[in-house]
């Protein structure tokens, strides 16, 4: 998927410069520090939140950045609308732009749409999570508070360990970070790699994972899997679990995050979610500002 990082559209990383991330990562800074909690930035716009798929953090955390922005807001849910009625993803999009919306922030099953929808309409598209594809604004939250960790992304160790075969946040921090020029290892049990991201990024044992300055865990996508391909919480856990034994063998200096939802005490111990060195809920109050700057880049 090619990513146009002239135009308005935020629907991948892959593609998009090391200046235009840390542009929005300056900017979502510059949103952290600013005094007032509502501005008239975007006075007079109106956005719409479509969400064909279920989500909390990324739902929220878009109004309350469309809301500190002064945008009008719209929500769109799949289950209460005539999507239930069979209208398709398009003809939904298509009706609120005829509405006169001035963005949409997107969330869909299906790989591949959200750039042909993006190609069809006016309005500048942002992707909040396509398939297995991309997440784009939870990897630049995920900088963000890699960032303001370690000073600087460049040069740092991550290593993404668990579901990465279903993962768009995976893949989205991959192209991210690499453009940046830290260095991504994933870590995985055979039947949750991706074997086409091999070539970008090796597969490591459990071990070799806990040896880097982020430990970044994924959620089991119970949601997405086919029958059979996970057996037990208890040997997942056993065999690929963040436990509070081996998160005591990462480096001292190492954090652990999450995008969350978190299974607690299958990929990560419950002990662990809100211990010092997880940044787990950081991860979700800086969601706030990055959405900020990513709609401001959107609409200016
Ligand atoms: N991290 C994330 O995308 O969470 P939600 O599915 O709740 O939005």
């Amino acid at each position: 998927m090619i990513q146009v990082s002239t135009d308005k559209h935020l629907l991948g990383l892959k593609g998009v410069s090391s200046e235009e991330i840390h542009g929005i990562l300056n900017r979502a800074a510059w949103w952290e520090q600013y005094p007032a909690k509502v501005t008239s930035s975007l006075q007079g716009k109106f956005v719409a939140n479509m969400f064909f798929e279920n989500s909390t953090r990324t739902r929220f955390s878009f109004e309350m950045a469309q809301k500190r922005l002064g945008a009008q807001v719209l929500n769109f849910a799949a289950a209460v609308s005539s999507v239930q009625k069979g209208e398709s993803i398009y003809d939904t999009v298509r009706t609120l732009e005829s509405m006169g919306i001035d963005a949409g922030i997107v969330r869909l099953k299906p790989n591949g749409v959200l750039q042909q929808l993006a190609e069809k309409v006016k309005i500048p598209l942002i992707n909040a999570g396509d398939g297995n594809n991309e997440h784009p604004t939870q990897a630049l939250l995920d900088f963000y508070t890699m960032k303001k960790q370690f000073g600087e992304l460049r040069g740092l160790t991550v290593s993404i360990i668990g579901d990465i075969k279903h993962s768009r946040v995976a893949r989205s921090n991959l192209w991210g970070l690499q453009t940046v020029g830290a260095k991504v290892r994933f870590c995985a049990p055979s039947n949750m790699q991706a074997p086409e991201l091999a070539e970008y990024a090796p597969y490591v044992t459990m071990e070799e994972a806990l040896q880097a300055d982020v430990v970044m865990m994924l959620r089991v996508q119970l949601e997405r899997h086919e029958d059979g391909l996970f057996k037990s919480s208890e040997e997942y856990r056993e065999q690929y679990g963040l436990t509070v034994e081996r998160a005591s063998r990462m480096p001292k200096h190492a954090i652990i995050m999450h995008p969350a939802p978190v299974n607690r005490n299958v990929e990560i111990d419950d002990e662990l979610v809100e211990c010092d060195r997880s940044k787990i809920f950081s991860q979700m109050s800086n969601g706030v500002p990055i959405r900020m700057a990513v709609i401001e880049r959107a609409l200016s």
